[in-house]
């Protein structure tokens, strides 16, 4: 191993020998360069394959929710997911995160610390039907639940709300089985609405009034719970108030199930 003390290996020694060329470099210089280049191709392959299986689990899980939305659509005349998007966590945002926690951006810290590389977000209609997608995920056998924070039974300061749920998926490669995390986000459309606009202010760096903006944000976020609480409430009573149907209108519903779009 080269030692601080030899002159060929000073910085000064270094970037000189560097300007010459490599091959005019000591060998030993040179192996520590070619060293340390194999070590970052390796970090870089390493983050690009870790990538590949975040996004190969956001596509696992957005079929589980396309899978439900399509049965319900089948069974129940009803579409309790109204849309789904997802992302893969920015490198520019991962680095930043890592460096928040003071941690070196290595493909080990990514994973260990970072449960939002894999994001899916589901917008459904009504507040209900946000637990009854999460209930019918949480009981699939292969998904495994890590955190579950539900601010919409205790919203944030600001108003914010939405069911946050971080779960393990496997995911099947070509000769392994990976476990991966992956952050769900259900909230209702109104909810969802309100959630940009409050991004839109956060990410802005100075905005006059900005106190007051907030406070009108919080006024708007209480306006969409109670929308949301009442569209719900009237859901239930039209469909409490539909008739006991007869044996015919039970056969024909059945029949106009086969002209869902699968
Ligand atoms: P990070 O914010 O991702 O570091 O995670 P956390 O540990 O604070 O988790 P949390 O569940 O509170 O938030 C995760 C994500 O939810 C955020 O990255 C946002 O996408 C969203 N979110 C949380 N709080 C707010 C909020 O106040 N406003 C908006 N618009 N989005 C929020
Ligand atoms: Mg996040």
């Amino acid at each position: 191993m080269p030692t601080n003390e030899d002159p060929a290996h000073t910085p000064d020694a270094l970037y000189h020998a560097a300007q010459r060329g490599l091959t005019a470099m000591p060998d030993s210089a040179r192996n520590m360069m070619i060293e340390g280049t194999k070590r970052f191709m390796g970090t870089i392959v390493e983050y690009k394959d870790l990538m590949m299986m975040y996004s190969c689990a956001i596509r696992e899980i957005e079929t589980k929710f396309e899978i439900l939305n399509t049965e319900f659509r089948v069974r129940y005349h009803r579409n309790p997911i109204s849309s789904i998007s997802t992302r893969l966590k920015s490198t520019k945002s991962i680095a930043e995160k890592l460096a928040r926690q003071n941690l070196p951006p290595t493909p080990d810290n990514i994973e260990a610390h970072i449960h939002d590389i894999a994001g899916v977000r589901i917008i459904c209609s009504y507040i209900d039907d946000i637990y009854l997608i999460a209930a019918a995920l949480l009981k699939q056998d292969d998904i495994v639940l890590i955190t579950e924070k539900d601010y919409i039974a205790h919203p944030k300061e600001n108003g914010y709300r939405s069911l946050h749920l971080i779960v393990e998926v496997p995911v099947f490669f070509a000769d392994h089985k990976r476990n991966m995390k992956v952050e769900v986000q259900i909230r209702t459309i109104a909810m969802d609405f309100w959630a940009s606009l409050e991004h839109q202010m956060k990410y802005k760096q100075a905005i006059p009034n900005e106190a007051e903006i907030s406070a009108e944000l919080r006024e708007c976020a209480d306006t969409i719970r109670e929308t949301d609480e009442r569209m719900l409430a009237i859901r239930k009573k039209i469909e409490a108030a539909a008739d006991v149907p007869t044996e015919d209108e039970i056969l024909f519903d059945k029949i106009s199930r086969l002209d869902v779009k699968i």
